[in-house]
C-alpha cells in the first residue's frame, strides 16, 4: 500500500485486532491455560504440585527466564497422548483465529515430552492433526517448527533430530529455546549445520536475556534466517545496522518481556526504536497463556504503551506476512487482505 488512509487514534484497537497478521514466535507448549492443565492433568491422572486452577495462576508470577521455565516444563508433564498434544495445539489455533491470525508458525518442545517417555511419533501426530483441522475448519494456514532446548547438550539435539527425522515432512524447520544464559548459539553449530544440509529452515532464540554477542553468533555460525526476541541488539549500534541492512526479522514479544523482566513496563520497550531503524520487527506472543495474553492483547497493549500509530502497525503486520516461511504467491495474497483492511478503516 503506497499511501494509508488517516486513521483517527481512537479505531487504532479496532484496526489492529481486525488486520490479518502472522504469528512467528508462539510455543505451542506455552499455550497451554491453567484450566487445559488440569483437565488434561485429571484425564491422564497426573498429579499436579498446585491444588487449584487459581493456585496454579496464582504461581505465574516471573522474576526472570529461569523462573518461568520451571513452572512451564511442569505444566507440560500433563501431556501424554497423541489427544493431549491436540488439545492444546486446536485451543491455541481457536484463538490465533478470533485474532485475525491468517498463519502461525508453532515452535514445539519434543525433548520435553520425549525425556518423559513420550514418543516423539505421538507428539507429531497430535499437533500435525491439529495444524490440518485449523486449516480446514478455520481457515488458518500452519506450520511446526521443532526447537532444540539449549540447556542440554548438543549431542542431545542431534538425537533429538535423528527421532524427527521420520517426520521430516511434517515440520518446516528448528530453533533453539529455554534457558539463554551460559548456552550460546555456537554450542549448537554443527547440528544447525546438519539441520541446513538437510533443508529446513533455521531460527534461534538470542539476545532475550542475553548479550548481543549471542545475536552475533546465531547470525554468523547457526546462520538463521530469524531471531527470535532479539531486543538485546538496541545495545550495538552496529548489529542493529546489519539487522537493519539485511532485514533480518526479529519475532518480538513484548508482553513476555514485561513479565519476565526484560523491561520494568510496556512504555520502556525498545520496540519502535527498533521498527524506527528500519529492523524487521514482528509482534508474537510467546507463552500467552503464561504471559498475559494473545497476539491482538500484545497489539493493543504496546500500541498504548508507546507513541505507536497505524503506519506501524501496517508495518508489523507486513512484516511479520513477508518473515513468514510461505511462498511468495502466498504472502502477497495476504498483504492484499492487508490493504484491504486498512482500506476499509478510511
Ligand atoms: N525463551 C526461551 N525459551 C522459551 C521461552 C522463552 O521465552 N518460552 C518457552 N521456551
Ligand atoms: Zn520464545
Amino acid at each position: 500500500m503506497t499511501t494509508l488512509p488517516t486513521i483517527a487514534p481512537e479505531r487504532l484497537p479496532e484496526l489492529l485486532r481486525a488486520m490479518p497478521k502472522a504469528e512467528l514466535h508462539i510455543h505451542i507448549e506455552g499455550s497451554l491455560e491453567p484450566e487445559l492443565i488440569f483437565k488434561l492433568a485429571a484425564r491422564n491422572g497426573v498429579q499436579l504440585a498446585y491444588p487449584s486452577v487459581e493456585a496454579l495462576r496464582q504461581a505465574y508470577a516471573f522474576s526472570d527466564l529461569q523462573s518461568f521455565l520451571d513452572i512451564y516444563y511442569a505444566g507440560a508433564s500433563v501431556l501424554l497422548q497423541e489427544q493431549d498434544f491436540y488439545d492444546m495445539a486446536w485451543a491455541y489455533f481457536e484463538r490465533a483465529a478470533a485474532d485475525h491470525v491468517v498463519h502461525a508458525e508453532l515452535f514445539f518442545d519434543p525433548q520435553t515430552h520425549t525425556d518423559r517417555g513420550v514418543a516423539m511419533a505421538t507428539v507429531m501426530a497430535g499437533l500435525h492433526r491439529a495444524c490440518l483441522d485449523a486449516r480446514t475448519q478455520l481457515g488458518i494456514s500452519s506450520a511446526l517448527i521443532l526447537c532444540f532446548l539449549r540447556h542440554l547438550s548438543e549431542e542431545a539435539a542431534f538425537d533429538t533430530l535423528a527421532a524427527a527425522l521420520p517426520f521430516k515432512d511434517q515440520f518446516i524447520g528448528v530453533g533453539l529455546d529455554s534457558s539463554e544464559l551460559g548456552h550460546p548459539p555456537e554450542k549448537f553449530s554443527r547440528v544447525f549445520a546438519r539441520c541446513r544440509s538437510l533443508g529446513l529452515h533455521v531460527v534461534a532464540h538470542a539476545g532475550e536475556e542475553g548479550p548481543p554477542a549471542y545475536i552475533w553468533t546465531a547470525l554468523d555460525d547457526l546462520k538463521v534466517e530469524r531471531i527470535d526476541h532479539g531486543v538485546q541488539s538496541i545495545q550495538d549500534p552496529a548489529l542493529m545496522a546489519r539487522l537493519a541492512r539485511e532485514r533480518v526479522p526479529l519475532t518480538v514479544c513484548p508482553l513476555s518481556n514485561v513479565k519476565l523482566c526484560v523491561y520494568s513496563d510496556l512504555g520502556q520497550h525498545a520496540l519502535k526504536h527498533l521498527l524506527d531503524a528500519g529492523l524487521a520487527v514482528t509482534i508474537n506472543s510467546d507463552d500467552p497463556a503464561y504471559f498475559g495474553g494473545y497476539m491482538n492483547e500484545n497489539f493493543v497493549q504496546t500500541f498504548a504503551a508507546l507513541p505507536l500509530d497505524a503506519h506501524d502497525a501496517y508495518r508489523l503486520a507486513r512484516n511479520s506476512l513477508e518473515a513468514s516461511f510461505v511462498d511468495a504467491a502466498t504472502q502477497a495474497g495476504w498483504i492484499a487482505r492487508l490493504d484491504d483492511c486498512f482500506a476499509s478503516f478510511r
